[in-house]
C-alpha cells in the first residue's frame, strides 16, 4: 500500500517537474495525455487496483483522485500563466509604428483615348451640346443607306467592314448616329456621340479594325457653313492651344454637301513645317460638312425648313496627337509602363 503511495508522489514530482519546463501550451497538453490520458501514468496505477485488496481500494481510490486534482490544478496555474506571458509576446511582438507612411493602394489610370474623349466632351458640352451613344451592331440601312451610300455605291467598298447578315453589321462610322437622332424629330439637335467603330483594315501604326470616333451634329433652322466653321475653330483652339489655325480643304462625303476636311496649324512648328507635320505646317483632323438635303428627307427632315452640320473625328488620332505617340498600337497593349506617361 506505501508503494501505491509512493508511486503516486514520484507520479506527481515528475508530472510537476515536466510541467514547470512546458514552454509552450501544446506542451501541456502532451503533458495532460502522458499523465492523465486514458493510457497515462496515473491511469496505469487505476488499472493495477485489482492487485489491491478490496478493503484497501477506496484509499488508493482517493490518493488517485486527489494527486490527479493537485496535477490539474498545476496545469491550470501554468496554462494561465502560459496564455500571459503569450499575449505579452505578441504585444510586444507585433507592435506597429504608426508614424510609418502607409503603403498606398496601387490606383489604376485613365487610358489616353479616355483622356482625350473627356477633354472633347468637354469642349462640346461647354458649347451645348449633348453626348449620345449609338449601337455598335447595326442595321446596313443606318451606316450606309441612309447616309446618302446606297447599294454599290463605292464608299462603301472603301469602308468594308464585319457583316452579321447581309443586313446587320459592325457599323463602320459613327455617322448612323446622325440618322438615329434625326429620326426621332427633337429639333433642335446638338449632338455629339462618340463610340467605337469596326472596318475589315490590317493592324498598323495607323490602322487598327477596331477603333473610335466621335460624330458631332447640328440641326436647326438657319444654320450656315459659317456656323460650321466657327464651332471647329473653336473646338480646335481648345484643343490644341489658342494659336493654332485652321484650314478648310473642299473633300467628299456622301452624307455632305459641301464636305470638307479640316487642318489645323501645327502645333509643334506652329506651321513652318517640321518632322511631326511632315513639313507640311498643317495636320488633318477631321471630316464635316452641311448634312445632305437628301439625308435630311430621308429622315424625315424638310430640307427647306431645317438643316445643320456634321463632323466626324477619328479619337485615336487625336489621342496620338495630342500624346505624340507614333504607333497606334501602343494604345491597345495595354502596357502600364506606357499608359502612366499620361
Ligand atoms: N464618317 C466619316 C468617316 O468615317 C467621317 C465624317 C465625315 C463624319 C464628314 C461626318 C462628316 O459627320 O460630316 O470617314
Amino acid at each position: 500500500m506505501s508503494g501505491i503511495e509512493e508511486k503516486l508522489r514520484q507520479i506527481e514530482e515528475l508530472a510537476n517537474a515536466e510541467i514547470g519546463r512546458a514552454e509552450k501550451l501544446d506542451r501541456l497538453n502532451d503533458i495532460r495525455v502522458s499523465f492523465l490520458g486514458k493510457k497515462g501514468t496515473l491511469t496505469q496505477v487505476l488499472k493495477s487496483m485489482k492487485d489491491v485488496p478490496p478493503e484497501e481500494r477506496p484509499q488508493v481510490g482517493k490518493w488517485v483522485n486527489d494527486t490527479r486534482a493537485r496535477i490539474e490544478e498545476q496545469m491550470e496555474i501554468y496554462r494561465a500563466r502560459l496564455e500571459e506571458e503569450g499575449l505579452a509576446r505578441r504585444l510586444r511582438e507585433e507592435e506597429i509604428d504608426v508614424t510609418l507612411p502607409a503603403k498606398k493602394p496601387a490606383r489604376g489610370h485613365r487610358h489616353p483615348n479616355t483622356i482625350a474623349l473627356e477633354e472633347v466632351e468637354r469642349i462640346f458640352v461647354g458649347m451645348g451640346y449633348e453626348v449620345l451613344e449609338g449601337p455598335e451592331i447595326e442595321y446596313d440601312e443606318y451606316n450606309f443607306t441612309k447616309l446618302n451610300i446606297p447599294a454599290n455605291h463605292p464608299a462603301k467598298d472603301e469602308q468594308d467592314t464585319f457583316y452579321i447578315t447581309d443586313d446587320i453589321l459592325l457599323r463602320t462610322q459613327t455617322s448612323p448616329v446622325q440618322a438615329r437622332i434625326m429620326e426621332q424629330g427633337k429639333l433642335p439637335i446638338r449632338m455629339i456621340a462618340p463610340g467605337r467603330v469596326f472596318r475589315s483594315d490590317e493592324v498598323d501604326a495607323t490602322h487598327s479594325p477596331s477603333f473610335h470616333q466621335i460624330e458631332g451634329l447640328v440641326i436647326d433652322k438657319g444654320i450656315t457653313f459659317a456656323d460650321l466653321k466657327g464651332t471647329l475653330e473653336v473646338f480646335a483652339k481648345e484643343l490644341f492651344g489658342a494659336d493654332t489655325r485652321t484650314k478648310f480643304r473642299p473633300h467628299h462625303f456622301p452624307f455632305t454637301e459641301p464636305s470638307a476636311e479640316m487642318d489645323v496649324s501645327c502645333f509643334k512648328c506652329g506651321g513652318k513645317g517640321c518632322r511631326f507635320c511632315k513639313g507640311e505646317g498643317w495636320i488633318e483632323i477631321l471630316g464635316c460638312g452641311m448634312v445632305h438635303p437628301h439625308v435630311l428627307e430621308m429622315c424625315g427632315l424638310d430640307p427647306d425648313e431645317y438643316g445643320g452640320f456634321a463632323f466626324g473625328v477619328g479619337l485615336e488620332r487625336i489621342a496620338l496627337l495630342k500624346y505624340e505617340i507614333d504607333d497606334m498600337r501602343l494604345l491597345y497593349d495595354n502596357d502600364v509602363r506606357f499608359l502612366k506617361q499620361f
